[in-house]
Order: structure tokens, then sequence, then C-alpha cells
């Protein structure tokens, strides 16, 4: 049921407030005034100690799921002190790479069904790995073949781009780096600071939503383009990767999310005053970074329109020309669940201003069983 939207995609964009609050649901405790505040994940409490003990975790999914792990991976590495390694499940299963019995394996898919990713996993539980599973179907063959496992409980998601999957699973993510690092006193303030901005990330998505009129006129804008690019950094790297796949594989206009470190070697041949240039710039270690990606963008005449935290318009835009959208800032590893919210608005409106079919977009399936 759709109930005041047009589309599946349209509904489970706006409801993404409630879908992460029922994910957090009963999992983070912010104690009294003398207890820590802690997450609870009882699907991993038996396992929690060998997955802190393992020599590596590797991510492994497809598609959005991916992105979604490739968004967590920083905190995961930076509270864990575990070296994380990414794995899309086609290639980790071409190449037969290493896997061995002192890794843990997570296994990310919202389907659970995804043929790729299940391959991967048989591959792993023969190679002797810890297997978790995250996934948002309960039963699914992914859950019930791994070890040990969280549900990212976003509700059933209808329309075959992922998106309130995509931030629900960063947001169980990050309960697992919490969940799994160490509660040494060096990083209390930081894992707390992390809680605090968990309780309080429905709040700040609802307010990204209100952005939904502003990415409609910026659909109008590109309705006819050929192209788009996204450019992303650290914590939102995911981001530029997550936000082109929306935008390809619903509105069907090519788009490419590009590590912006990457720029000067290549993708900085293909700017000029035509081509449109998503920046994504809001606050954490590598602003500075991305404003002078901005400069250089700027410099060779890019057509730019710059994602940053609220207020910095002025400070990060070089001149009139750049559009800017302005998003609430939280905590900078959950910064990517607020910032791919107006992408997945451009994607949708892109797509329905092009004429095409929302949510079931041309030759593609919500679950990829086969090969
Ligand atoms: O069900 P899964 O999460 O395993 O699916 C993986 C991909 O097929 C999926 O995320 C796909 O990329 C989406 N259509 C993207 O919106």
């Amino acid at each position: 049921n759709k109930g005041k939207y047009d589309h599946y995609m349209q509904k489970e964009i706006h409801e993404q407030p409630e879908s992460l609050t029922t994910t957090m649901r009963g999992r983070l405790i912010r104690g009294g005034s003398c207890k820590a505040k802690t997450v609870l994940l009882g699907g991993l409490k038996d396992h929690i100690k060998t997955i802190r003990r393992s020599r590596r975790i590797v991510f492994i999914g497809c598609g959005t799921s991916y992105n979604a792990a490739l968004a967590a991976r920083p905190i995961i590495e930076e509270l864990s002190g575990v070296p994380v390694t990414m794995e899309i499940a086609s290639d980790l299963v071409d190449r037969q790479g290493p896997i061995y019995r002192e890794d843990t394996a997570v296994f990310v898919s919202q389907s659970g069904e995804t043929a790729d990713t299940l391959l991967a996993l048989e591959y792993a539980l023969e190679n002797g790995a810890l297997c978790v599973g995250i996934t948002n179907t309960v039963g699914s063959a992914i859950a019930r073949n791994t070890h040990c496992g969280i549900h990212i409980n976003a509700g059933c998601e209808i329309g075959v781009a992922s998106t309130k999957a995509y931030t629900s699973q960063i947001v169980v993510m990050a309960m697992l780096a919490l969940a799994i690092g160490d509660d040494a006193i060096s990083s209390q303030a930081r894992r707390e600071a992390i809680i605090d901005g968990l309780f309080d990330l429905p709040n700040k998505v609802r307010e990204a939503l209100k952005l939904d009129q502003e990415m409609k006129d910026l659909a109008k804008l590109l309705i006819a383009e050929q192209s788009l690019l996204v450019f992303g950094r650290g914590y939102n790297f995911a981001t530029a990767l997550e936000g082109a796949l929306k935008v390809k594989e619903v509105s069907l206009m090519h788009s490419e999310g590009i590590l912006a470190g990457e720029m000067k070697h290549g993708p900085l041949a293909l700017v000029d005053e035509n081509l449109p240039i998503i920046v994504i710039a809001t606050r954490d270690a590598c602003f500075s970074k991305q404003q002078s990606v901005i400069q250089q963008l700027h410099a060779r005449k890019g057509r730019l329109i710059v994602m940053c935290s609220k207020g910095d318009a002025a400070s990060v835009c070089p001149g009139e020309s750049c559009r800017v959208i302005e998003v609430p800032q939280v905590e900078d590893c959950l910064q990517p669940v607020v910032n791919i919210i107006p992408l997945q608005l451009l994607a949708y409106h892109l797509t329905v201003l092009r004429g095409h079919n929302v949510d079931q977009p041309r030759n593609l399936a919500k679950s990829v069983t086969t090969q």
C-alpha cells in the first residue's frame, strides 16, 4: 500500500525517520546517570568476543548493500582496531580470494537471497570463517545459513531501488562498531557521542527530507543531461557511489561516483562547463581537502553542485554559478545516512520528470537470484 505516495520508492524514502527508529528500537541503551551508554545486539551476543579477536573483518555484498558496508568501514576500523576489507560478492567468488578461519565475514543483503552473496557465503563457510549476516528478511537464505547476525528491521522494501534498507544497514553497522569496539576510556566520549547521534538521527533525517522541493527543482535543471558525477571521500565516498547508483538505476542517466582523492588521476579530464558535478563537502576530517577539490573544479569551470553542512554555503561556494544543498550536521560517521537523503530525492524526481518507471526500472529485479 503506497498510502499518500505516488510510488513505493517515494514512500520508502519518506518513511526513513520511522524505519531508522525501528532499526534501533531496544538496541541502544542510554543508561542512568552513572551507567555507560551501550549497544545490545542480541543476535551477536555469543560471538562478539570472537569477532573482536578476529584477524580481519571482511564485508561482502552487492550494489547498495556493498555501499552501506563501505560507509560503515571507517567507524568499524576506528572503534575495533581490526582491519576491514571490502569484497563485492561476485568478485570474491571469481577470484576465489583468500578467506581464512581467523576472519569474520559479514554478509550484507537486504533480501538475504542474492545469488552472488549466497555463493560467497558458501565459499566463506567452506574456508572456515565466522559468518555474520546483516539482512532485512527474517528466514532468508543468508539469515539461515550464517552463524549469527542482525536483522535491520527496516520493514518491507518494495521499490527495486534500495533506499530505507541502505540507511538502516549503515545504522546497524555503526551499532556493530560500538558493540565490537573495546570500551577503552580513551574512546568513551566518542562512543557516547555516536550513541547520542543515533538517538537524534531520525530527527535529522526528517529535516533532510524537507529538501524534497529543492531536489525537484534541481532535477528540473538536470533533466536533459547525459551524465552526472558525484565526488566524495572518507565517510562519504560511499555516499558518492550510492548517490550515483540511485541516479543511474532509476532515472537511466549515466552517473558515476568518484573518490575525490582520485580526481587528478583521470576524472579531471572530463570537467568542463557542461557536465554537472555534485561534490560532497560536509564537515568532517576531509572538509579542507574537499574545499580544495571545489576550488580546483571551479578553476576548470566545472558546473558545481556542492553538498555542505548547514550554514557553510557561503564558505564552500566559489562563485555565484555554484548551487548548494545544505544538510543538517551529525556525528561524522553517521553523516552518510543524512547525506544520501537529498540524492535519493534527486534520483526519484529525475526519474518521474524523465518519465521512467520508478519502482520497476528497466531490466532490473528487486532480488537478483541468478548469477
Ligand atoms: O538484496 P541485496 O541487498 O543483496 O541486493 C543487492 C543489490 O542487488 C541491490 O542493492 C541493488 O544494487 C539495488 N537495486 C540498488 O538499489
